[in-house]
């Protein structure tokens, strides 16, 4: 791949801005766009034609092999304002590692770490003024890469392009969530593509999630794809237990389990709290027994969209087990303030995993 040390992006202001019709007060998830997007291809191994253009569709080939066999694999991650204006974002670097570790296991173009920086600082600093300042508020920014070669033969293509969409959000979960633990489909198996941010692994969760929100739950509590036995994550999310004062989550051993970033930060915020972290299988039996002899004091769901879902009740077998109060779970509410803290500046950030906006 040819690389020089910038993008050298250029920009196309939107002569049409809708900031001003955006109600804050309204924001459902992924409803409203910011009025600028990145993009950029990858053809004759470069990343060319950088853009920023005003927000609206774009065109493809009927034949562009993202849409036939899958080429296709995104980040999440948001931008918050500090009380001084700045805008800040939380550990981006890791998204641009992650971003090209799904690339690799899709076998798609990379993009240099830099690049990506570069690529949503430049965003955001055109639409700074998306980033709400409200209590909950922040800029989701989704980006994505897709195979856009017109090439209907089964291999990996030779162009990519690379795009960054900002949208205003607020709270992604109403309240606590209803889980359903699921022992029939699987998110993902073992050998498959469930450590990395690929499209295809949220559609194939869509059908077994429909069928448990037709049962009023809001997600599947996914369940390994050999045995069922063991817990692997929530939804779109990593999943956490606190039993017996400690914290657990299944480990990233065995290639099923996205390596949430928000994850990790829970689990080094908990080893600087001094509160024990074991990162191992979780069985649906440990689960069980630790709901009902009472050891079990708080789970919760771990993601960029939702921060912290904490979990209302785990239907296991056909029962719905209720699970403790949501305003007595000390670990849970204090990570999620923390972590709101550190990404909205309030607190010192001694992990240094803030990334502010040059002005
Ligand atoms: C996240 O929370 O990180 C997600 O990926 C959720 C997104 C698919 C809406």
């Amino acid at each position: 791949m040819t690389t020089t040390d910038s993008l050298h992006i250029q920009i196309e202001k939107n002569t049409h801005p809708i900031l001003n019709q955006v109600d804050f007060d309204q924001l459902p998830f992924g409803k409203y766009f910011s009025d600028h997007m990145f993009i950029s291809l990858y053809k004759d191994e470069a990343w060319v034609n950088s853009r920023i253009v005003p927000f609206g569709p774009i065109s493809m080939h009927p034949s562009m092999a993202a849409i036939h066999y899958g080429q296709s694999i995104f980040e999440g991650m948001k931008a918050y304002k500090a009380a001084n204006g700045d805008i800040l974002l939380f550990r981006p670097w890791e998204n641009a590692k992650r971003l090209n570790r799904s690339a690799d296991r899709m076998c798609m173009a990379t993009l240099p770490e830099d690049y990506f920086l570069e690529a949503l600082t430049t965003l955001i600093q055109i639409d700074r003024d998306w980033v709400s300042a409200k209590e909950g508020h922040s800029l989701y920014i989704r980006p994505f890469m897709f195979a856009s070669e017109a090439i209907l033969g089964v291999r990996p293509a030779n162009e990519y392009t690379f795009m960054i969409i900002s949208s205003p959000v607020g709270h992604y979960y109403n309240g606590p969530v209803k889980l359903m633990l699921e022992t029939h489909y699987s998110r993902a198996a073992k050998g498959g593509t469930g450590t990395a941010k690929a499209a295809g692994n949220y559609a194939a969760a869509l059908y077994p999630a429909k069928i448990g929100q037709q049962q009023g739950y809001n997600q599947q509590l996914w369940t390994d794809s050999s045995t069922h036995q063991y817990i692997e994550e929530s939804g779109t999310m990593n999943i956490f237990f606190v039993i017996n004062g400690t914290i657990v989550t299944p480990s990233l051993e065995g290639d099923t389990i996205l390596p949430g970033i928000t994850r990790d930060s829970i689990i080094r915020i908990a080893h600087h709290w001094g509160i024990p972290v074991e990162e191992r299988p979780i069985s649906i039996d440990e689960l069980e027994d630790a709901i009902r002899s009472e050891s079990l004091s708080e789970m919760f769901g771990a993601g960029t969209a939702a921060t912290i879902a904490h979990v209302d009740s785990v239907n296991i077998r056909g029962v719905d087990r209720k699970l403790p109060d949501v305003a007595k779970r000390k670990f849970s509410n204090e990570v999620a303030q923390y972590l709101s803290d550190i990404r909205t500046g309030k607190a010192d950030d001694i992990f240094e995993w803030t990334y502010r906006i040059p002005r």
